[in-house]
């Protein structure tokens, strides 16, 4: 009896490793575009960045028909991320600027007294999913947004959802997080 509390300890130590390392992907390879973009892959999302000037121009693809969320910097889960959520419906991306109020809420930067800083270049939905660029800022100068320079190194949100809404749940297969250095 004396003997099993170490291997049950261990057991868990294992379990709960391995849970961070399905939530945190740290080793994800980062491929350079010949336009100077850069991008990475996971979860079958594409996040695809490249700076012009004072904006962060983004490209994200994924396998979903709904929304395609991108979350900058969260403090816990969902908590104080900067969103961008967006969904194509008629031929035309909508976006919201969104920032994680609670740990698993988002609202409105614009409801929290904050401003609305995304600008839409393009989105298509196909059979096989969903594609969007939009851009934002590097420095918004909204408390509700995150300074986003390149080369420094940031922990990003990845989602996708079947709904064209900004409310839908993603499913736990549909979300990742990983650390990125833009
Ligand atoms: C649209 C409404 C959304 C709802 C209702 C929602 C809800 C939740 C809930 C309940 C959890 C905890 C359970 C779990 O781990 O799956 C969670 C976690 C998470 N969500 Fe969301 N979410 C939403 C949007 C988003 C968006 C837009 C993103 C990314 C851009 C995102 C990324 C994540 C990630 C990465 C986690 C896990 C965080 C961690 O393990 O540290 N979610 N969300």
């Amino acid at each position: 009896m004396v003997k099993r509390i170490p291997i049950l300890a261990c057991a868990a130590l294992v379990l709960a490793l391995s849970a961070c390392q399905k939530s945190q992907d740290t080793g994800i390879e980062v491929t350079q575009g010949a336009d100077g973009s850069k991008s990475v892959r996971a979860i079958g999302m594409t996040f695809q960045w490249r700076f012009e000037g004072e904006s962060l121009e983004i490209h994200v693809t994924s396998p979903g028909k709904g929304w395609i969320g991108v979350g900058f910097d969260p403090r816990n889960l969902m908590r104080e991320a900067d969103f961008i959520l967006l969904y194509v419906a008629d031929g035309q991306a909508v976006a919201a600027d969104q920032y994680g109020s609670q740990l698993t809420n988002h609202e409105r930067d614009t409801a929290l007294g904050g401003t609305d800083d995304v600008t839409v270049v393009s989105g298509s939905e196909t059979d096989s999913g969903t594609e969007v660029t939009f851009r934002v800022p590097v420095n918004s100068g909204d408390e509700f947004d995150k300074v986003l320079t390149a080369g420094t190194e940031h922990t990003i949100l990845l989602a996708y959802s079947e709904a064209d809404d900004f409310e839908t749940q993603h499913t736990p297969a549909a979300r990742t997080k990983i650390k990125v250095t833009l």
